[in-house]
């Protein structure tokens, strides 16, 4: 049980990745506190204490910051992970359904980052780390604001980090890859997919059904932002994944675009 003790909020720390961070800090020795939408403020899970929190709404996220400032008295980690997933043929996904992901995946952490960053900055100290994904480094077909918004919250974070650098803040992107986790039950979907898109949506769907079947135990994760937060430098960014995910954030950097989108074109064909 040697820890740092550090006091650690997560959102999303009702299920899949959160959980996990949750589990392994808390077990640790940090006093950790997770969010999710459902819970009663104070719940007690796996040694780490659960905080109601909705990352959509201002006041949700003002008053779980407070609660935890009031029974902390400061912050040294935020790790924003709560974030929803999105599938569906782009053409058939309403601005409104794409602004209900980008509000959770993007604005959510921007919310938080607003909410602690006072504390922070006060404390002289702090961190702030990121739950991305590998999908933030190319465009998934049928997944694309998925994509969007990951890419978005890392250049959000690389922005951020050179503006709170000099109050002695730190922000790290941890890019996943597919874990196994609940995710794809609360992925954001159309009302209707329009016939010309419906073969390509659907085979594409089967391909990634049969790629999630195979993915890798949360507490895997857990393990790296155990490491990022105990480093005395981290990196600004740590890509945690395996075999084609990996391997495909290499051939974006190294392949024309064309002949790359061909690529992942025919791994969804
Ligand atoms: N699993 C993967 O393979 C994978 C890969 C790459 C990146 N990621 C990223 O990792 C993060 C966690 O995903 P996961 O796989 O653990 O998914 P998950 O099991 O579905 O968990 C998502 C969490 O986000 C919370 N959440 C969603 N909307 C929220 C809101 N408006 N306010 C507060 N909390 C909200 C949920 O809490 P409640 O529903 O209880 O409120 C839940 O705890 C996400 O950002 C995801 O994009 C996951």
């Amino acid at each position: 049980m040697a820890g740092t003790g550090k006091v650690i909020l997560i959102t999303g720390g009702s299920s899949g990745l959160g959980q996990a961070m949750c589990k392994r800090l808390a077990e640790h020795g940090h006093r950790v506190y997770g969010t999710g939408r459902k819970v009663e403020d104070g719940t007690q899970q796996n040694g780490c204490t659960l905080l109601r929190m909705d990352i959509t709404d201002d006041a949700s996220v003002t008053r779980g910051v407070a609660e935890l400032l009031k029974r902390e008295g400061r912050i040294d980690v935020l790790v924003n992970n709560a974030g929803l997933g999105i599938q569906g043929p782009l053409e058939d996904i309403t601005p409104e359904l794409a602004g209900r992901l980008l509000d959770t995946n993007v604005l959510g952490a921007h919310r938080l980052c607003r909410a602690v960053l006072p504390a922070m900055r006060e404390q002289g100290r702090g961190l702030i780390i990121n739950i991305t994904s590998v999908a933030g480094h190319f465009g998934l077909p049928y997944r694309g604001f998925y994509s969007a918004s990951k890419a978005a919250l890392e250049r959000y974070g690389e922005a951020l980090a050179t503006e709170v650098k000099r109050f002695g803040i730190t922000v790290v992107s941890v890019q996943p890859g597919e874990f196994n986790t609940p995710i794809a039950d609360a992925r954001l979907r159309p009302d209707a997919i329009s016939p010309a898109n419906q073969p390509g949506y659907e085979r594409a769907m089967q391909v990634l059904g049969g790629s999630m079947h195979y993915s890798r135990d949360p507490d895997e994760l857990a393990q790296v932002v155990e490491k990022v937060i105990g480093a005395r430098n981290p990196k600004s960014a740590y890509l945690v994944a395996q075999g084609v995910q990996r391997i495909s954030v290499l051939l974006k950097k190294i392949l024309p675009g064309r002949m790359f989108q061909r690529m992942v074109g025919k791994h969804y064909e």
